[in-house]
């Protein structure tokens, strides 16, 4: 059993991590500034910011879930943040998993990434922004720390949940495509990459795409 440390354990990303974590007998530490309204049975719900809780919910983990989003208030604030919680996962000894987001791929081999070409206004500034929170830890990540960037399919989110059928693919930096020429991934197998990669780390200091 592994303490797993999820922060935005409420949202969708974090929610379905701490569900899948909790489900194989982890012991699970969600962090958000609200309360949740769906609450795990056996979670510990720590509420207060990154800044309130990070300090006495990092050390003792064995791994830390990052999976806050660039949005509201935290819009222009996850570079900053994430390099926090990268330095104490580091000085804690804790695995550190970063969910970022689909235009972190690429297409093709040594391609450029997405958010390199033109990406649609409303997705822009989250995409530029969950870029920037990759390159911190691909040129910034502590020696000491054992991170993965996990990238999600084009079609991830709360709008598209989807089934957990225990089945998705995990490349690394190139966009994954299905049979029928999509980019997708439910909730619940995202999560379960996430807490499979956990148990039996696969990837160290590198990105990682998980789709069907
Ligand atoms: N296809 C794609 O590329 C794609 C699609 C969706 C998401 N994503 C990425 O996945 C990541 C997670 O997104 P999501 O949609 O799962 O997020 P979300 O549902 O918006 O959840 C964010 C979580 O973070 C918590 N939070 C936010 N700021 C906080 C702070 N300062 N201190 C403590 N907790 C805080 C929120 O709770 P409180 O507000 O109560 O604090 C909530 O639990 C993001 O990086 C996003 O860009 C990528």
């Amino acid at each position: 059993m592994a303490t797993v440390v999820v922060f935005g354990g409420t949202g969708y990303t974090g929610g379905n991590v701490v569900r899948e974590a909790t489900a194989r007998g982890h012991r699970v530490v969600s962090v958000s500034r609200s309360e949740p309204q769906d609450p795990v049975a056996g979670v510990l719900y720590e509420t207060g910011t990154v800044e309130q809780v990070a300090g006495r919910v990092i050390p003792g983990a064995d791994a830390v879930v990052a999976a806050l989003s660039p949005r509201g208030d935290m819009a222009g604030r996850l570079v900053d943040t994430y390099r926090d919680l990268a330095r104490q996962s580091a000085a804690a000894g804790a695995r550190y998993l970063q969910v970022g987001g689909y235009s972190s791929l690429r297409p093709a081999p040594g391609a450029p990434r997405f958010v390199e070409g033109d990406i649609p206004e409303q997705f822009r500034d989250e995409a530029l922004e969950g870029e920037a929170t990759r390159v911190l830890l691909a040129e910034e990540g502590p020696e000491a720390l054992d991170w993965v960037f996990v990238s999600p399919a084009a079609a991830y989110g709360a709008w598209a949940a989807g089934e957990r059928t225990g089945r998705y693919r995990v490349g690394e930096d190139v966009a994954l495509v299905d049979e029928e020429g999509g980019s997708t991934i439910s909730g619940g197998d995202f999560a379960a990459a996430i807490v499979d990669e956990i148990e039996n780390p696969t990837r160290h200091r590198a990105h990682m795409s998980v789709a069907y």
